[in-house]
């Protein structure tokens, strides 16, 4: 029979030596959050004289010329090296087809060249590239019907309006390109189109593995979006895993610069996966509605805001994402400076 000095003798194994102090910690720390790795979306929008919380994204403003720029330097001050920008338009503004997402006096054009004369190379700019927020139906491409008269986005007729949207923002300004409205070919389409205008140098961050997920809930007041309906014909079904795997693989194969998995934290597996073997940077976006809980649970009372925030993309970066877009990014940034 064994006593409790034999077994604690036996316990030559102890892991919590490596936690008994901070100064242990940080030694053995894998994991590691720098301000450099955080993109943050903004939104730009038409139509108001001052900036415009979102009421259910805390913290989170629909901008100004004004607000956007005083914005974007409070991100660079704090260390954040790019900013994703989306373009909220009035309703009057929005068509079938989405015309003003590749009109050069488009909402969200604008804003990426005021931003890039603003910063010039200190601040990387990205641009969502897809048509949801600029098209009156909301979905992310041509709508038709199709042979049995469903109502359905026509994947090869989206093509080249991204081709025209991608060449609009590069020739405003952006550093990068990251098409968001999971149509296939739309990688391949978009390399094209930006080399032959002479954009060999503007990079694609490809929403590879982005879910038909309700955590986008938030971002469709953030957008002022006119969807009705859903995009599960063309976003992944949250069931599967192995259909990101294709999807990583065939953005690759068309030249992405960078993949991104959609949502973050519900999709760690995915992103685990992905990261395993792919060869090129892999980011995660802990969207709208993953934010909202953060904070709507922080504002209760009921988690610490902050410790969650930084438990949150630790776990995402941990988990294998390179860069993290999230509304956190400034926040965050701060607290990293501050530790
Ligand atoms: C589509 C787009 C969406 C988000 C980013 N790009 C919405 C959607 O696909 O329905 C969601 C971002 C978020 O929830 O934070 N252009």
């Amino acid at each position: 029979m064994s006593t409790s000095s034999d077994y604690s003798h036996a316990l030559i194994r102890r892991p919590r030596r490596l936690r008994a102090n901070p100064a242990m910690r940080e030694l053995v720390a894998e994991t590691a959050l720098r301000p450099a790795d955080l993109i943050l979306p903004m939104f730009f929008a038409d139509g108001i004289t001052e900036a415009r919380e979102i009421s259910s994204m805390p913290g989170v403003y629909q901008h100004t010329e004004d607000s956007l720029l005083r914005a974007a330097h409070e991100a660079l001050d704090a260390g954040v090296r790019c900013v994703d920008l989306f373009g909220v338009p009035v309703d009057a503004d929005k068509d079938f087809n989405g015309s003003q997402a590749w009109s050069e006096t488009g909402v969200l054009n604008r804003a990426l060249s005021s931003l890039r004369k603003e910063f010039g190379d200190d601040l990387l700019i990205m641009a969502d590239t897809c048509l949801d927020e600029f098209t009156d139906h909301g979905h992310c491409g041509v709508v038709t019907e199709d042979r049995h008269r469903n109502v359905i986005v026509d994947n090869d007729a989206t093509l080249p309006l991204y081709q025209q949207m991608a060449v609009a923002q590069a020739r405003a300004g952006a550093h990068i390109v990251s098409p968001s409205g999971m149509m296939d070919g739309q990688i391949a389409a978009i390399r094209a189109a930006l080399d032959e205008e002479g954009y060999q140098d503007v990079a694609i961050m490809a929403y590879s593995a982005k879910y038909a997920s309700a955590f986008f809930g938030p971002f469709r007041e953030a957008v002022g979006s006119s969807l009705q309906g859903d995009r599960r014909t063309y976003q992944q079904d949250p069931a599967n895993l192995r259909e990101s795997l294709l999807e990583a693989e065939l953005d690759i194969a068309e030249g992405a610069d960078f993949i991104m998995v959609k949502p973050a934290l519900p999709y760690l597996d995915v992103l685990t996966r992905i990261a395993d073997t792919s060869p090129v940077p892999v980011a995660a976006y802990q969207v709208s509605g993953e934010y909202a809980m953060i904070q709507a649970a922080g504002r209760n009372g009921w988690v610490d805001l902050d410790a969650v925030m930084m438990e949150s993309l630790t776990s995402i970066k941990r988990a294998g994402a390179n860069q993290i877009l999230t509304y956190f990014a400034v926040d965050a940034a701060r607290a990293l400076r501050n530790a």
